[in-house]
C-alpha cells in the first residue's frame, strides 16, 4: 500500500488510545516533520478523521471513518503486528477476480485484495453475490500453495472455522459454519466463502480464497431475493440504525487470521484444531437435511464431514453416502 506514512500516523494515535500524542513523538517513529504531520492530518481530517489539538499536549484522535479506510486498516495490522500484502480498492469487478489479475501479473503471494464495494461479486455456483453495501466486508486472500487439488474443499471449511474463532474472539457472536461455505447466524446467513483454484493434474499452482461478510449490512436493504436468509454481525449483536462494529478493525483482525490459518494448513498443523473446533461450529450437526443434485433432491440425517471435506448423510437405507457438491437445506422440524 502506498499510504504507509498515514498509516504510521494512525498507528501512533493507535497505540496511546484516547490519550494526546505530541508532534515530536510522531516526529520521532514516522521520520516526518512536524510541519509535514500537520499537512497530513489535515489530510486525514478531509477522510473523515478527527483530530484535536492543544498547545504543548499534540494531538488526539477524536473521530474516525465508519467506512474501510486502508491506512486504518493498515494502522491496526502494523499495531497487530500483523505484516499483510494488501491491494484496497475502494470499487472493483470482484475482488476473487482483481486477485487473479494480480496472480496472473506475478503479484508476489500471500497477498489480499479487500473492497469498499464489488460491482460484479460472484457467489458459488455462478450466483451473484451482493456487495453494494459499504458496511460490509469483500476480500480475497491469494496464494501459490504446495497442495493436492483434493485437499482443497477442507480448506475452505478450515477457513470458515478460522473466520467463526476469529469473529467469536473480535465481536462475541458465536456464528455457526454450514456446509460447505456459508457461516450463519440463528439460521441466516452472514457470511458466504468462494474458494477458486488454478491446478495442474497434480498440484494447485494458484489459489483463492473469497469471503464476503455483512458486518454493519442493513439486510432490509439488500436485494428482495437475499433479504430474508440473510443478516449481519450488527443485526447478530442487536444493533439498531447507528453506531455498528469498526470494521477496519474486523478487516484487520479478519486478515491476519486468515493468513495465519492459511500457514498453518499448508504445514499440516491445524488438524487437532479441526477435529476438536469443528463440531462447536457445525451448523448441521443432529438435522434432517436434503441436498440437492443433479438427479434431484436426496434426504437424509447429517452425519459429519470425512477427511476430504465431503458431506456425509444417513440414507433411509442407513447406507452411508458422501457428497462433495451441492446445496443443503435444513428439514423444518
Ligand atoms: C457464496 O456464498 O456463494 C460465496 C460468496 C463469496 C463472496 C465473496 S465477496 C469477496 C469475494 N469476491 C467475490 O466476487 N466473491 C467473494
Amino acid at each position: 500500500m502506498s499510504e504507509v506514512s498515514d498509516a504510521e500516523i494512525l498507528a501512533a494515535f493507535l497505540r496511546v488510545d484516547d490519550a494526546f500524542v505530541s508532534g515530536t513523538a510522531i516526529a520521532e517513529d514516522t521520520g516526518l516533520s512536524r510541519v509535514a504531520i500537520k499537512g497530513r492530518l489535515d489530510r486525514l481530517r478531509e477522510q473523515g478523521f478527527d483530530f484535536e489539538a492543544v498547545r504543548n499536549k499534540g494531538y488526539r484522535l477524536e473521530t474516525i471513518p465508519g467506512y474501510l479506510h486502508p491506512s486504518l486498516l493498515a494502522a491496526y495490522l502494523l499495531e497487530m503486528n500483523a505484516p499483510v500484502n494488501i491491494h484496497y480498492f475502494e470499487e472493483t469487478d470482484s475482488t476473487n477476480t482483481q486477485a487473479n489479475r494480480l496472480l496472473a501479473e506475478g503479484e508476489e503471494t500471500p497477498f489480499v485484495v479487500i473492497a469498499g464495494r464489488q460491482t460484479a461479486g460472484r457467489g458459488r455456483r455462478g450466483r451473484e453475490w451482493y456487495s453494494a453495501d459499504a458496511g460490509n466486508l469483500y476480500l480475497s486472500l491469494a496464494l501459490r500453495p504446495q497442495l493436492t487439488p483434493a485437499r482443497m474443499q477442507r480448506f475452505t471449511l478450515w477457513m470458515g472455522l478460522a473466520t467463526c474463532l476469529a469473529i467469536k474472539e473480535i465481536c462475541n457472536i458465536e456464528l455457526r459454519l454450514k456446509w460447505p461455505n456459508d457461516l450463519h447466524w440463528q439460521g441466516k446467513k452472514v457470511a458466504g466463502m468462494l474458494t477458486e483454484a488454478r491446478s495442474d493434474s497434480e498440484h494447485l499452482i494458484e489459489l483463492v480464497f473469497g469471503i464476503g461478510l455483512n458486518v454493519n449490512g442493513v439486510t432490509d436493504e439488500f436485494p428482495p431475493e437475499v433479504r430474508a436468509v440473510a443478516s449481519s454481525l450488527r443485526e447478530a449483536a442487536g444493533g439498531g440504525a447507528a453506531g455498528g462494529f469498526e470494521i477496519n478493525i474486523i478487516a484487520a483482525a479478519l486478515m491476519s487470521r486468515l493468513v495465519e490459518a492459511t500457514e498453518a494448513y499448508l504445514d499440516g498443523s491445524y488438524g487437532d484444531i479441526f477435529e476438536q473446533q469443528w463440531p462447536q461450529y457445525d451448523a448441521l450437526v443432529g438435522k434432517a437435511v436434503t441436498i440437492e443434485q443433479a438427479e434431484g433432491e436426496i434426504a437424509g440425517q447429517y452425519a459429519g464431514i470425512d477427511a476430504s471435506g465431503r458431506v456425509l448423510l444417513r440414507l433411509d437405507s442407513g447406507e452411508i453416502k458422501a457428497f462433495s457438491a451441492g446445496d443443503v437445506t435444513i428439514k423444518k422440524q
